[in-house]
């Protein structure tokens, strides 16, 4: 790695902050980078060093195989230790750290009337209630959980419940449809489903439990009747001032299954002892999308990824005790998994916990709640930015942003334009920008600047953080020096990595192993320049990445011909202001069917109720025959650029029918937005 000196565009961190940092200097970087890589057992050791073990290990900080010419893939971190990470990342620092005042969330409703503060003692008490209530409903170690909650406490009560009594949580993200939520209950054949009555998106009602009661309803269907307890939540939205239930929602009720949250929690202890885990038992279950369209189950175990997410937060957000920090993702994604709720407590941080939209009440609601709880760390993603960025100065001037010291960006490559606002406006020049690049099968952060030690490139995610070592591949699996384009893989692993698909061994190595023996395959492409940093170019596989949510092309397909009118679809990507990338589908219909407006109307419906409205086409063209080779294979290169309406189609000898393509450019102005 070489350190930029003069070239345009880089940017270096602010003299304040480069003074007293953890990582102080980009030679530091490189030290502690050099220790990691070849001394990885004395590197983790001083990280492992401040937890809590109720039993030290007796294997080394990594055992791997990542080459399947040799065998299973596993990976292993601290094999023989016993540990509880419920117990770490609270009671430890209520017990040893005096932390038991000390606010760990400012939870910030969708309405700015709704809002409280979460200590430390109180985070530990309702956690324990919580785990001696799933205990009475016969939840044991090992057994799942799915939480399917919005962004209320309780979220992270119910999953610190679940690590503390060995149960492994499954959180779907509430915005999921109740078919997506039955796949991921049928499969981890989850015991007990908690939720909520409703929750307010904007000024938009949504009926969880009737999602609920929908998705076990098809679970049943489908065979599935594991779920015995559903534990529901009223929401604060949702009650009247004296906290009685409010008439707003028919909450539907089965008194055999279903359970108030304050009915089981008023009697219950606020003392439970933590189960003891090996290291590599489970934590949680994450669905995320799958080229084949069938979501997978990422599993990450106990003891990697508590090192690796307290790691990352704690170098990437340079974090200091007296910090606000606020990551706006949802917990149902890894980016709230792992940075509002493992790596921020697992630090003794406090963090602003909200559950509403960036433009609701208004359009300055984020820099609001910034100058309203002096956060010191924001981290969001692009898509949020380039949404605030459309209006202008004007909402933030109107708040005081100077408590902010550093600004996180995730989920999608940050184009330079929003990067430089971020920076100057947001910023106000003065915080530097950590474009981290992660995965929900990394667990953590993998390629990340950090703070004071990084000069900033605008749209690179940099260098590697500690224990990752990246390299580029080409087509045949050869690594490639220096300046260069490829497959971004891993050679070894870091202890917060995925260790399993959730009872798919095959299909784990077949999708991140099979490809380049010897490596974890991202699926992302990569290009290193001269300086040695790296940039993200984007998915090489059928994923799509809208505002930051990866989406299964084949599974958004399988939605769309679903529809009796439909005999075939392909979707592919194509480029939207906000979101970075948005869906455009193309479809052929059978015999009579007409393609008109609410053919259309129906089929974003459909969408919508299979997987989710994040999922929802923007645009829906009428393909009467599609692009294909003569042996029947679709051709999205060519459908791609028809989505994006350009005409350099290159070699089109391959096709079966190349007047195909012309009639689909004609076509194309007749898609409906
Ligand atoms: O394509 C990359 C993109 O998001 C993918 C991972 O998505 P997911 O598992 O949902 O996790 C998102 C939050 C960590 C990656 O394979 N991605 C994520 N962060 C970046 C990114 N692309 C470019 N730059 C990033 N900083």
């Amino acid at each position: 790695m070489v350190v930029p000196d003069s070239e345009d565009n880089v940017f270096y961190p602010p003299i304040d902050l480069q003074q007293d940092a953890h990582v102080p200097n980009f030679n530091s970087y490189l030290e502690l980078y050099k220790k990691s890589i070849e001394s990885p057992e004395a590197f983790w050791k001083d990280v492992a060093d401040e937890f809590f073990w109720k039993k030290p290990a007796t294997g080394p900080i990594l055992q791997y195989n990542f080459d399947v010419t040799k065998g299973n893939i596993f990976v292993k971190c601290l094999e023989g230790a016993k540990t509880n990470i419920c117990y770490n990342v609270l009671d430890r620092h209520v017990k040893d750290g005096n932390l038991g005042d000390k606010v760990a969330y400012y939870w910030e409703g969708n309405s700015p009337d709704h809002h409280s503060e979460i200590t430390y003692n109180q985070l530990l008490s309702q956690v324990c209630r919580c785990a001696n209530v799933l205990k009475k409903m016969g939840v044991q170690k090992g057994d799942r959980v799915s939480i399917y909650l919005p962004m209320v406490p309780e979220l992270v009560y119910s999953m610190l419940a679940c690590a503390r009594i060995g149960a492994v949580h499954s959180v779907v993200f509430a915005g999921f449809s109740s078919e997506s939520l039955c796949e991921r209950i049928v499969d981890a054949q989850s015991s007990v489903l908690i939720t909520a009555d409703g929750v307010y998106r904007g000024e938009k009602l949504i009926n969880l439990k009737q999602i609920v009661d929908e998705a076990l309803e098809k679970c049943k269907e489908r065979g599935c009747s594991s779920v015995t307890k559903c534990l529901v939540v009223k929401h604060q939205a949702l009650r009247t001032k004296s906290g009685a239930a409010c008439n707003k929602l028919q909450t539907p009720w089965d008194p055999s299954c279903d359970v108030f949250w304050d009915d089981a929690m008023r009697d219950s202890s606020d003392q439970c002892e933590p189960e003891w885990m090996d290291s590599e038992d489970p934590l949680f279950i994450l669905y995320t999308s799958g080229s084949t369209g069938k979501p997978k189950g990422v599993l990450h175990t106990v003891a990697g990824y508590l090192l690796y997410t307290y790691l990352t937060f704690k170098y990437v957000f340079d974090y200091r005790h007296g910090d606000v920090f606020w990551c706006t993702a949802d917990i149902g994604w890894i980016t709230g998994h792992s940075y509002i709720t493992y790596g921020p407590l697992a630090n003794g941080a406090t963090s602003v916990l909200f559950e509403g939209i960036p433009t609701y009440p208004h359009v300055g609601r984020l820099w609001e709640i910034i100058q309203k709880y002096k956060v010191t760390k924001f981290y969001t993603a692009p898509t949020a930015i380039r949404l605030l960025m459309k209006y202008g100065r004007e909402p933030l001037q109107k708040y005081d942003l100077s408590s902010l010291q550093i600004l996180g960006s995730v989920g999608e490559p940050i184009n330079p334009d929003a990067w430089l606002w971020y920076h100057s406006v947001v910023g106000q020049g003065q915080c530097p920008v950590v474009d981290t690049f992660w995965q929900t099968e990394t667990g953590g952060h993998v390629l990340t600047p950090l703070p004071a030690a990084t000069p900033l490139k605008p749209g690179s995610a940099t260098f590697p953080f500690f224990g990752v070592e990246p390299t580029i591949l080409n087509e045949h699996g050869e690594e490639l020096e220096g300046e260069a384009e490829g497959y971004l893989v891993f050679r070894r692993p870091w202890p917060g990595i995925m260790r399993a698909l959730y009872k798919n061994q095959e299909r784990f190595e077949n999708t991140y192993f099979k490809k380049f023996p010897g490596f974890y395959v991202t699926g992302d492409g990569c290009r290193r320049d001269k300086d040695g940093y790296y940039w993200i170019t984007g998915r090489i596989d059928d994923m799509l990445n809208v505002s930051g949510h990866l989406l299964s092309t084949s599974e958004v397909e399988g939605a769309l011909t679903e529809h009796p009118g439909v005999a075939e679809a392909a979707v592919v990507g194509r480029p939207h202001q906000v979101k970075g990338e948005c869906l455009h589908c193309f479809v052929s219909l059978k015999g009579s069917t007409e393609f008109n407006h609410s053919l259309v109307q129906e089929l974003k419906t459909l969408v919508r109720e299979k997987i989710g409205p994040i999922a929802t086409p923007d645009f829906i063209q009428n393909a009467p025959a599609l692009p294909k080779t003569r042996s029947g294979k679709i051709l999205r290169r060519i459908l791609r650029q028809i989505a994006r309406n350009d005409r350099d189609l290159g070699d089109l000898s391959t096709l079966a029918d190349p007047k195909v393509v012309e009639q689909l450019f004609n076509q194309r102005n007749e898609g409906s937005a």
